[in-house]
C-alpha cells in the first residue's frame, strides 16, 4: 500500500480513506500469461479513464506502476501465474465529499496466485441467471467506470447465487441485456458472436475488446448489438468473458439449456484462438528472472 509491501493480513487501509468510506476509487484486475501482465497498456488506459470520470489524479506513469507491480510480485514469491489487483482511491481525508480534503490518492496493489476456473467450466460450461437487478443507469454510476463502488455488481451476484447460478446477467433500464456482475456476455447466433453494444451501458472489458481481434484471427464475426432477453431463445451458444475467466462457456441460463448443453464449436474456436494469441503477444516485460531477484 502506497509503496510499502506487506503480507495481505498486515496491509491496512485507514478508516478515513474515502475508498473505504464512500467507495470512491477505481481499480483494475490483471492476470499474467508467461509471468507478464497481460494487456498492460489497455488496463492502464482504462484505469486512467476511470479515474478521469471521478476527477481522481493518477500520480504515476504506466512504467512506474509496472515497476511497483514487479516489486510486489517479487515479494509475493514464486507462483504459476499471478492475479494482480490495482486500486486507486481518493485517499485519506475528513468526512466530506470535498475532493480538496484528500490531496493524495491511495494506491494498493494486491498480488496473489491466479486461480484459474476449474476444468469443468471449459468442458461443461456454467449456468448463469438473468437477474432482476438492473445494471446502473449510465447517468448515475456509469458502468463504464471500473469503480470500487461495486454494490450493483454484488447485488446481482448475490441474486445469481441464490438461484444456483455462477454469474448474474443484468438488463439495463431500457430492458436490454447489458453485462454480468463481473464479466461481459456473448451469445452466438448463426455463427456470429454477438455482445451487447457499449451503448447498453457496460464495462468495456479488455477481454471483450481482445475477442474482436481474436474473431478476425479465427474467422468468426464478433459484433456489438442491441440484445434483449427474448434474443436468448435464439442463442445457439453463449459465453462470458473476463480477465480471470477468459472465455467461459455458458450452457444454461436459468432453466434454459443453451444449444446442446455443452460448450459449442464457435465458443471453443474463439477460446482456443484467444489462448493462442494471449500467449503469443505476452512479452515478458517483467522477466521471470527479475521477479526472482
Ligand atoms: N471484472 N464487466 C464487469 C462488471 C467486470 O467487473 C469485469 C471484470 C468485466 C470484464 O472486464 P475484463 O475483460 O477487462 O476483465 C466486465 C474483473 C475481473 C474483476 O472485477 O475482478
Amino acid at each position: 500500500m502506497n509503496g510499502k509491501i506487506a503480507p495481505a493480513a498486515q496491509a491496512a487501509v485507514p478508516v478515513y480513506d474515502h475508498g473505504f468510506l464512500y467507495g470512491e476509487g477505481v481499480y483494475e484486475t490483471l492476470r499474467t500469461y508467461n509471468h507478464a501482465p497481460f494487456l498492460y497498456d489497455g488496463h492502464c488506459g482504462r484505469l486512467r479513464a476511470s479515474a478521469g470520470y471521478i476527477a481522481l489524479d493518477v500520480p504515476f506513469t504506466n512504467a512506474q506502476l509496472l515497476d511497483s507491480i514487479a516489486e510486489t510480485m517479487a515479494a509475493a514469491g514464486e507462483m504459476e501465474e499471478a492475479y494482480i489487483r490495482v486500486l486507486l482511491t481518493r485517499g485519506v481525508g475528513e468526512l466530506t465529499y470535498d475532493i480538496d480534503a484528500t490531496p493524495s490518492p491511495s494506491l494498493v496493489i494486491i498480488v496473489k496466485p491466479l486461480e484459474e476456473p476449474p476444468a469443468r467450466v471449459f468442458s461443461h460450461g456454467v449456468r448463469i441467471s438473468l437477474v432482476p437487478i438492473l445494471r446502473n443507469h449510465p447517468g448515475s454510476v456509469n458502468p463504464i467506470i471500473k469503480s470500487n463502488n461495486l454494490l450493483n455488481n454484488a447485488l446481482a451476484m448475490q441474486e445469481a447465487r441464490r438461484r444456483g447460478a455462477e454469474e448474474g446477467l443484468m438488463c439495463n433500464y431500457r430492458g436490454e441485456l447489458s453485462e454480468c456482475s463481473q464479466s461481459n456476455f456473448f451469445m452466438v447466433r448463426g455463427g456470429v458472436a454477438l455482445t451487447p453494444a457499449s451503448e447498453a451501458g457496460l464495462l468495456e472489458g479488455l477481454t471483450r475488446a481482445f475477442l474482436f481481434e481474436v474473431g478476425r484471427d479465427v474467422g468468426v464475426e464478433v459484433r456489438g448489438e442491441t440484445l434483449f432477453p427474448k434474443d436468448l431463445e435464439a442463442a445457439d451458444e453463449a459465453f462470458i468473458t473476463s480477465t480471470t475467466r477468459e472465455l467461459s462457456p455458458v450452457t444454461r441460463i436459468d432453466d434454459r439449456v443453451i444449444g446442446e448443453g455443452t460448450p459449442g464449436p464457435v465458443t471453443l474456436k474463439l477460446l482456443e484462438g484467444y489462448r493462442r494469441r494471449a500467449r503469443a503477444i505476452t512479452q515478458p516485460r517483467v522477466s521471470a528472472a527479475s521477479l526472482r531477484k
